[in-house]
């Protein structure tokens, strides 16, 4: 890990094509989608006509408000909440075993469309999820990113942690439909690359839009006090390999939407899936499921061309044979 070398000013204005600093960036990120104010008007219309035209494509017909939280009971939890999402490793640190914040991969605050939005998630579950073969809670969900993308241990059922981020989730949700299709749910899908992802051209997109601020080695860089400011893409500072940030097409649409910071959507998308490719090609820290075989764990958990885990890259060991158990360092000092 290292501590950045230029100075702050420097990074963004270079970086950020001369956009201002961290926090104006963070506050554009506006949804980039059209917003309509009476869809199911539209709708019934639709329904009412004698030929009826295809269904409107769906738009975000929903997006939280800016309103204060409220000063009451319930609200101090909601705020709780939204500290932890914005700061697990200080008002979550018994569960956080990287220096990821949930505000990482779901930007601003948990609020931004296609970018797996709190309030969307609130009201899909409970759901069946595939990775774990049944009908999970929201409460459940919530668990398996501290496991996998925190890298850490999920919170007990019931936890003040998991319960201050589903207050969070709920209040921002409040209002929306309860739709698991809602607009704005997810990442923003992206279509399927032309060319097989490669290696090399990710490298070169990575070299020349993302390592100013995720540094050459990917492990991100922190501010003077430590704090994480940019965070790590791999490496033991970031998610093991359990994450779905792991898998290249979650990896490619969040990108595709949202990097460079700010700058989303300026990317094509051929480059989104190399970057992601590229990323998603080194070490990180162990699945949590490993069974003691790399070989035994990609077939069981890995067995897709969307990740890399068990896969020999430019001749090197497999990844994930490197990796220590969940939490632990893949090296001395971190370094590969
Ligand atoms: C490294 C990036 C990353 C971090 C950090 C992260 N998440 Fe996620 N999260 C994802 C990805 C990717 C998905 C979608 C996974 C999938 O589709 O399999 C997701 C999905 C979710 C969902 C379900 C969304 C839906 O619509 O179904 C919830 C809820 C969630 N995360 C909460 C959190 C919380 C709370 C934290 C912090 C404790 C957190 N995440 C940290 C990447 C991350
Ligand atoms: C201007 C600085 C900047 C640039 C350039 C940039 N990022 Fe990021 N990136 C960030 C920040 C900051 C976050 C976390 C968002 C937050 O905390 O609000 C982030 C988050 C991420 C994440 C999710 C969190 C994690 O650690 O896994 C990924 C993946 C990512 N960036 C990939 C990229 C890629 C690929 C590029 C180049 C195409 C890129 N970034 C360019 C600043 C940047």
């Amino acid at each position: 890990m290292k501590y950045a070398s230029i100075a702050w000013t420097s990074v963004f204005v270079a970086g950020a094509a001369g956009a201002v600093a961290f926090g104006a960036i963070a506050h554009s990120l506006k949804p980039d989608v059209e917003i309509t104010a009476h869809p199911k008007a539209q709708v019934e219309k639709v329904a009412a006509s004698a030929t009826p035209a295809p269904a409107p494509a769906r738009k975000i017909d929903f997006t939280p408000s800016d309103r204060p939280i409220p000063d009451d009971d319930f609200g101090k939890v909601v705020a709780e909440g939204q500290r932890i999402f914005n700061d697990p490793a200080k008002y979550a640190k018994a569960y956080v075993g990287n220096e990821l914040r949930c505000a990482s991969c779901h930007l601003d605050q948990g609020r931004k469309p296609g970018s797996a939005p709190m309030w969307a998630a609130y009201l899909s579950y409970p759901a069946y999820r595939s990775k774990n073969h049944h009908v999970n809670t929201f409460a459940e969900r919530l668990q398996g990113c501290f496991r996998f993308s925190m890298n850490g241990k999920a919170p007990p059922l019931g936890d003040p942690v998991l319960v201050a981020l589903e207050s969070y989730s709920y209040w921002l949700a409040q209002g929306a439909p309860l739709d698991p299709k809602i607009a704005g749910r997810g990442y923003t899908k992206i279509a399927k690359p032309a060319q097989t992802p490669d290696y090399h051209r990710g490298e070169a997109v990575y070299q020349a839009r993302c390592a100013l601020c995720h540094a050459a080695d990917g492990s991100g860089q922190r501010a003077r006090n430590g704090a994480s400011a940019f965070p790590a893409l791999w490496g033991d500072a970031s998610f093991n390999w359990g994450a779905g940030m792991g898998s290249i097409k979650n990896a490619a649409a969040f990108i595709k939407g949202n990097m460079p910071l700010g700058q989303g959507c300026t990317l094509s998308d051929q480059e989104a899936w190399d970057v992601a490719m590229f990323i998603d090609s080194h070490d990180r820290p162990q699945d949590p499921r490993y069974t003691q075989s790399v070989e035994e764990t990609r077939k069981q958990f890995h067995d897709s061309p969307q990740s890399m885990y068990g896969q020999s890259v430019n001749g090197g060991a497999p990844l994930g044979s490197r990796s220590t158990p969940n939490g632990g360092t893949l090296r001395a000092g971190g370094k590969l």
